[in-house]
């Protein structure tokens, strides 16, 4: 909406001139003060209902410069001319940058020029007021977005702690059947979780993988105690059975969202890269890269604790077992040199010793 241009010149003659040139080439409401202070006084400006301000230079009292200093504290977004006279126009340029007008004219003025001149600055005062409301605008739409933003984020960090603590019950679960298992769940997980960041797999795939490596066991739930903690080797029928668990273990996950990029791992973490594992008897390629880490990090932790039949076994003997099984192409060669090197560094000493 169009506001008012003021006229501020202590010779009512110019007021008067001006103020009728304006009126007749421009259309728009003028408002003229012969003295600055009742200027700066007057309603209009107060309410910040001024376009534009042309003010005299020489004027008793207040000058031009102080009078647009003013000006500029209170209505910054005004435009405002400089009317000088010849002989204090060095004067009024060493001030102009003080109190930023958009343009100084001599007096006497050409009319067209003056006119001009009004109507450039007002189209200036128009942008930068459709400026700062796209600015306001983009303000709140950000604004918005930020609250969109940190809602979400909240609601996503409650998903994951969700997820995380159904995964931690799901393990205990397994873990208060099998009293053999005792810390290995969360270990493969772990360790599972670390070769994944060797191989460079993205944050995603680890989570995942820590994830599948805590519940690859889930479905023992379904296998009779008496198999699961048998103090002595599996008969072939027992075996048959206890296999059942990876699949199992899938149907166990497959309702849950949460977990589904956990199915493949759970399934398949007995697959063996020359086919001789179980479920699917699945060979090389077919195998996903987080089944075989959960392969060989499986048996890894299962030869190192004890278990029903025997007492854990010393690490050379460990990674002895491990070699062989990686030379007759059960296990994943890079996955094993991987572990050992953790093996090697010690990097595993801390999940190993706090079970
Ligand atoms: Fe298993």
């Amino acid at each position: 909406m169009s506001k008012a241009i003021m006229i501020v010149d202590d010779e009512q003659m110019i007021t008067s001139t001006l103020a009728a040139l304006i009126k007749m080439f421009l259309k728009r409401q003028v408002m003229t003060f012969n003295d600055p202070e009742e200027a700066l006084k007057s309603e209009w400006f107060i309410n910040n209902d001024v376009d534009l301000i042309i003010s005299d230079f020489l004027m008793p009292g207040m000058n031009g410069i102080e009078f647009l200093k003013s000006v500029r504290e209170k209505n910054p977004d005004a435009v405002t001319i400089l009317l000088t006279g010849y002989a204090d126009k060095e004067n009024a340029i060493k001030s102009i940058n003080e109190v930023g007008v958009y343009y100084y004219l001599e007096k006497p003025w050409d009319n067209t020029n003056l006119i001009k001149i009004i109507q450039n600055g007002l189209e200036k005062k128009e942008l930068s007021d459709e400026l700062k409301v796209k600015y306001f605008e983009l303000k709140e739409s950000n604004l918005e977005v930020e609250r969109l933003y940190n809602l979400l984020k909240n609601d996503y960090q409650k998903e994951v702690e969700n997820v995380k603590n159904l995964v931690v019950s799901l393990a205990n679960v397994i873990e208060a059947k099998d009293k053999y298992t005792d810390g290995h769940t969360r270990r493969v997980g772990l360790i599972s979780g670390l070769i994944g960041q060797k191989l460079h797999m993205s944050r995603e795939q680890i989570h995942n993988l820590e994830i599948a490596g805590i519940i690859h066991d889930i479905g023992k739930v379904g296998v009779p105690e008496g198999i699961l903690n048998k103090p002595g080797k599996l008969t072939d029928e027992e075996f048959e059975i206890m296999k059942r668990h990876s699949v199992i273990g899938e149907n166990i996950c497959k309702p849950l969202s949460c977990l589904q990029k956990c199915l493949d791992p759970v399934r398949h973490h007995h697959e063996k890269l020359n086919g001789s594992g179980y479920p699917d008897g699945l060979q090389g390629s077919e195998i996903s890269l987080e089944a075989r880490i959960l392969a060989v990090v499986d048996i890894f932790d299962a030869l190192y604790s004890k278990r029903p039949y025997r007492d854990k076994l010393p690490m050379d003997k460990v990674k002895a077992i491990i070699k062989e099984e990686r030379d007759r192409g059960a296990l994943d060669e890079r996955v094993v040199d991987v572990l050992f090197e953790l093996i090697d560094t010690e990097s595993l000493n801390d999940i190993i010793e706090n079970g």
